[in-house]
């Protein structure tokens, strides 16, 4: 892929089984007390329309940090504690591994691909061997945090494409969108 061609991202996605989506600042950080450090609606934009459809799973702390499960797609949490809250949409799962079985069996039934690994910092974790894509912002900024992505491994991963975005009136920093792909 080359950065003048036509990019189909949902298409692009659909090629992957498991991919990661994160936002993160250039020190990687993605989280604090429970919330995001930043405001950029155009990344929530960018998550939505990505997830959409598809089966994402998150930490128990994540799904306790949105208002409402993330509609139109079904939401999988992986907890040990949770109890399972009995919504539409919304599954337990007890590890990583029954998660990642219940995302399948969801897409064998017809959701959409990839299987999303929406975080937060202990399921990134624990998901950077399974996943075979990564759809990563990079905030141009430096942020405390208590959760964190990863660091990528460029002998394990290449980036396939990347769109820079410039800071405008309401997004207080420049952005990227890129696309990793497992080499
Ligand atoms: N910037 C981004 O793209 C992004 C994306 C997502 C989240 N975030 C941020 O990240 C932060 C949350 O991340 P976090 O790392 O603190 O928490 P987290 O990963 O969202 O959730 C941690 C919880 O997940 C459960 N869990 C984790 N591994 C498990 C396993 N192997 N088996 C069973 N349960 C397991 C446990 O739940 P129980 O305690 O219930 O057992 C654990 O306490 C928040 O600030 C959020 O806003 C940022």
């Amino acid at each position: 892929m080359t950065q003048t061609e036509p990019f189909d991202p949902r298409a692009f996605h659909a090629q992957f089984e498991i991919a990661m989506i994160v936002a993160c600042s250039k020190n990687g950080v993605i989280g604090r007390d429970g919330d995001l450090p930043w405001h950029l609606p155009e990344d929530l934009r960018h998550f939505m329309r990505s997830t959409k459809g598809c089966p994402v799973i998150m930490g128990r702390k994540t799904f306790d940090s949105l208002d409402k499960p993330l509609p139109n797609r079904l939401n999988i949490v992986i907890s040990r504690s949770m109890p399972d809250p009995g919504h539409e949409g919304v599954q337990i799962a007890r590890d990583l591994d029954s998660a990642l079985e219940q995302a399948r069996q969801a897409t064998a039934g017809g959701l959409d691909r990839p299987i999303w690994i929406a975080g937060g910092g202990t399921i990134y974790t624990q998901a950077m061997d399974r996943a075979d894509l990564i759809v990563r912002t990079l905030i141009d900024l430096e942020v405390d945090g208590d959760a964190r992505f990863p660091e990528i491994d460029h002998s394990e991963w290449a980036l396939r494409r990347s769109e820079p975005h410039t800071a405008d009136d309401r997004h207080a920093s420049p952005f990227c969108f890129e696309w990793w792909e497992r080499a």
